[in-house]
C-alpha cells in the first residue's frame, strides 16, 4: 500500500469509529435518561414531603427531616456518580499506551485492593505466570478494566470469597484471568452483562463491564466471561502480542508527522 493508500485507509477506519462512537452516544443518551429518572424522582418527592411537613410546622420532626435530607444527598451523590461514568464512558482520553511488565502492573493494583479484601474476609489470589511476553496498554485507562472486574468479583463473593487473579502467556496473546466463587452469573444475563446500563444490583450503573470491554478493545484485546452458574464467574481478558512489535516498529525513524504515523 502506498502511503496516501495507507493514509486513506486510516482516515476511513477512524470516521468509521467516530459513527460507530457517535451511534453508541445515542444509545448512552437514553440509557442515562433511564438511569437519572429514579433518583429524580426520589429526591422531587423527598422535597414534597419535607414542604408539607414545614408548612405543618408544629408537628415537625427534625429527625425525619434529617432523613429525608440524607436520602436527597444520597441521590445527588448517585447522579453525580452516573454522570462521572458516563462521561468517562462517552468521552474516553486519549490513549497513551506504555510497554508494560503485566505481572508487576497487576501486583501493584491488587496490592492496593488488599486491605479492602482482607477487611471483606475475602483471599485474594495470584497465580502469575513466571515470564510474560511484555504488552503494551495505557495504564491508568487499563486500571479501570482491572478496578472494575476486581470490585464485581468482591461485590459477587460473600465472606469466605475467594477471587484469583492469573496471567499466561498463550501462542499470540497475553491472557488475564480474574476469577471468584460467587454465584456466578445468571445464564440468561450472560448475553447482556456487558451491555451499557444492565445491572442487578440496587445500586448499580451496569457500566462497569460495558467500559471494561470498550477500553480492552481499544487496546486490540477481547474481554470476555467464563461463566459457572453456582460456582463462580471468571473474566478473561486477552491481549495480543503484536501490539509489542508495533511498538517496535514505532521505534524506526520514519518520514512524516507524528500523527500522519498513527
Ligand atoms: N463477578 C461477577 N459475578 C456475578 N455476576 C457478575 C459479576 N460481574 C458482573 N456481574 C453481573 O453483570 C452485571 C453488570 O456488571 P457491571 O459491572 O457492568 O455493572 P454493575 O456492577 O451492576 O454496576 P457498576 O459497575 O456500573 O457499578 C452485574 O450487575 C452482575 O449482574
Ligand atoms: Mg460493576
Amino acid at each position: 500500500m502506498s502511503p496516501a493508500e495507507s493514509r486513506k485507509s486510516a482516515e476511513r477506519l477512524a470516521e468509521a469509529r467516530r459513527q460507530e462512537r457517535l451511534a453508541y452516544i445515542g444509545t448512552l443518551a437514553s440509557g442515562l435518561a433511564h438511569e437519572i429518572r429514579n433518583p429524580l424522582n426520589s429526591i422531587k418527592l423527598n422535597v414534597e414531603l419535607i414542604e408539607s411537613e414545614l408548612a405543618a410546622a408544629q408537628t415537625c420532626d427534625p429527625a425525619a427531616l434529617r432523613k429525608r435530607l440524607a436520602r436527597i444527598h444520597g441521590e445527588a451523590d448517585q447522579l453525580a456518580a452516573i454522570l462521572n461514568e458516563f462521561l468517562a464512558f462517552a468521552r474516553p482520553p486519549k490513549m497513551e499506551p506504555l510497554v508494560t511488565d503485566l505481572n508487576q502492573y497487576l501486583e501493584d493494583l491488587l496490592e492496593f485492593h488488599e486491605p479492602e479484601c482482607r477487611k471483606a474476609g475475602i483471599a485474594l489470589k495470584r497465580d502469575f505466570a513466571r515470564e510474560l511476553y511484555p504488552v503494551r496498554i495505557d495504564p491508568a485507562q487499563f486500571k479501570n478494566v482491572v478496578v472494575n472486574l476486581l470490585i464485581n468479583a468482591r461485590e459477587a463473593v460473600g465472606e469466605q470469597g475467594e477471587i484469583t487473579v492469573s496471567t499466561r502467556e498463550l501462542e499470540h496473546e497475553v491472557q488475564i484471568r480474574v476469577a471468584d466463587n460467587g454465584p456466578g452469573v445468571k445464564a440468561s444475563d450472560e448475553e447482556r452483562i456487558f451491555e451499557v446500563f444492565f445491572s442487578t444490583k440496587e445500586r448499580g450503573t451496569g457500566l462497569g463491564l460495558a467500559i471494561a470491554r470498550r477500553i480492552v478493545e481499544e487496546h486490540g484485546g477481547r474481554l470476555f466471561l467464563e461463566n459457572r452458574p453456582g460456582r463462580g464467574a471468571t473474566f478473561v481478558i486477552r491481549l495480543p502480542k503484536g501490539i509489542f512489535l508495533e511498538f517496535e516498529q514505532d521505534k524506526e525513524p520514519k518520514s512524516g508527522t507524528a500523527d500522519e504515523r498513527r
